[in-house]
C-alpha cells in the first residue's frame, strides 16, 4: 500500500446519477486486486478525512472508481476536472480472489446500488472456467450500473428497470426455476441487503463472502474505529478496513 498524488485522466457519466472517475497510477494498476479499495483525500483543505472507494476497473495504467454524489466528499470529487490531482492511498483491504477457494462452479455476484463497484474488476480477473451471474439491485434505474458486468440481472424497487422488486426476490425467483450449479456468493452493498442474501445463501448451503460497509476514519488499521463483531474464530472483533473488508458471511454479526 502506498500514498501517491495521481492525475485525473477522465470522467464519464454512467447514469444520470453515477460518475466514473479514472486516474493514472502505475503502482495501483500493478498491485491492486479485485475487492480492494482506495482511500481518497478529495481536497487539500476540506474534508479532512479520506473517503474509501472500491476499485471499479483497471485498464493498463488507468484506475477507475464510481460514485454517486451524496455529500461533502463526493461533491468535491465531482467538481474535479481532467488533469487535476487527488491524493490516493491504496490498495487497501483484502481481495475476493485470494479468499475464495476453487470448490464451486458458478460465481454469483450481488451488488446493491453503488455496491456493484468491485464487480467489473472482479469479472475481468475471474479465473476462466467459472460461470458468472451478476445480480444488481437499486431503488431506481438511475442508480443501476451495468458497465463491465457479465450476465447482469437487474431489480429495481420502483420497477423502472428490470424486475420490479428487491434483488433477493429476483434471486429467489431465478433459483426456484433454474438454480445455478454449485453457486458461491460474493456481495457488496448496503449491509441490510447483504444480510438477507447471506441468509438465503446459508439456506441453500452455499458459501457467501461480503464486502462490508462501514464508516472509516483512517482506512488503514490505525484508529480502531471500524470494528465488526465476529461469531466464529479466535477474535471477538476484527477491523473491517484492514482484516476485511471481505468476510465469509457466517463468520460475522451483521449490524
Ligand atoms: C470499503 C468502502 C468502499 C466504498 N466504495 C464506494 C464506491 O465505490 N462508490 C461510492 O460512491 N461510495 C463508496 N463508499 C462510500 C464512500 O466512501 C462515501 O461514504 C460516500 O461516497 C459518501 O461520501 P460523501 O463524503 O459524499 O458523504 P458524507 O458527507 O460523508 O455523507 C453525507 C451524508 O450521506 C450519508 N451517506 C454516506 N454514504 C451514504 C451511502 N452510501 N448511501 C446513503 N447515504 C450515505 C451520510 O450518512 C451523511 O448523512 C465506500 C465505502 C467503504 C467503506
Ligand atoms: S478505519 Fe481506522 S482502523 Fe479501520
Amino acid at each position: 500500500m502506498k500514498q501517491e498524488l495521481v492525475q485525473i485522466h477522465s470522467f464519464e457519466c454512467l447514469t444520470a446519477e453515477i460518475l466514473e472517475l479514472t486516474f493514472i497510477s502505475e503502482y495501483l494498476s500493478t498491485h491492486a486486486q479485485p475487492g480492494q479499495f482506495v482511500n481518497i483525500r478529495v481536497d487539500n483543505n476540506f474534508p479532512l478525512l479520506r473517503r474509501p472507494f472500491s476499485i471499479f476497473n483497471i485498464d493498463e495504467n488507468k484506475v477507475s472508481i464510481v460514485f454517486n454524489v451524496i455529500g461533502t466528499g463526493t461533491k468535491v470529487l465531482a467538481r474535479k476536472r481532467k488533469g487535476d490531482t487527488i491524493d490516493v492511498v491504496g490498495p487497501c483491504g483484502n481481495d475476493f480472489l485470494s479468499l475464495a477457494d476453487d470448490s464451486f462452479d458458478t460465481a454469483v455476484f450481488v451488488g446493491g446500488g453503488i455496491g456493484i463497484a468491485p464487480f467489473p474488476f472482479l469479472t475481468k480477473r475471474y479465473p476462466a472456467g467459472k460461470e458468472i451471474i451478476t445480480y444488481v439491485g437499486g431503488r431506481q434505474k438511475e442508480l443501476i450500473v451495468e458497465k463491465g458486468l457479465k450476465n447482469a440481472k437487474i431489480a429495481t424497487d420502483d420497477g423502472s428497470m428490470g424486475f420490479h422488486g428487491t434483488v433477493l426476490e429476483l434471486i429467489k425467483n431465478d433459483f426456484s426455476t433454474n438454480a445455478p450449479k454449485n453457486p458461491r456468493f460474493f456481495l457488496c452493498g448496503p449491509n441490510r441487503m447483504m444480510k438477507v442474501v447471506a441468509e438465503f445463501a446459508k439456506e441453500i448451503g452455499a458459501t457467501c463472502y461480503a464486502s462490508l460497509e462501514c464508516d472509516m476514519a483512517c482506512g488503514i488499521g490505525l484508529c480502531q474505529g471500524c470494528n465488526i463483531e465476529m461469531v466464529t474464530g479466535d477474535k471477538k472483533y476484527r477491523l473491517v478496513c484492514k482484516e476485511g473488508t471481505i468476510f465469509e458471511t457466517q463468520s460475522v454479526k451483521f449490524s
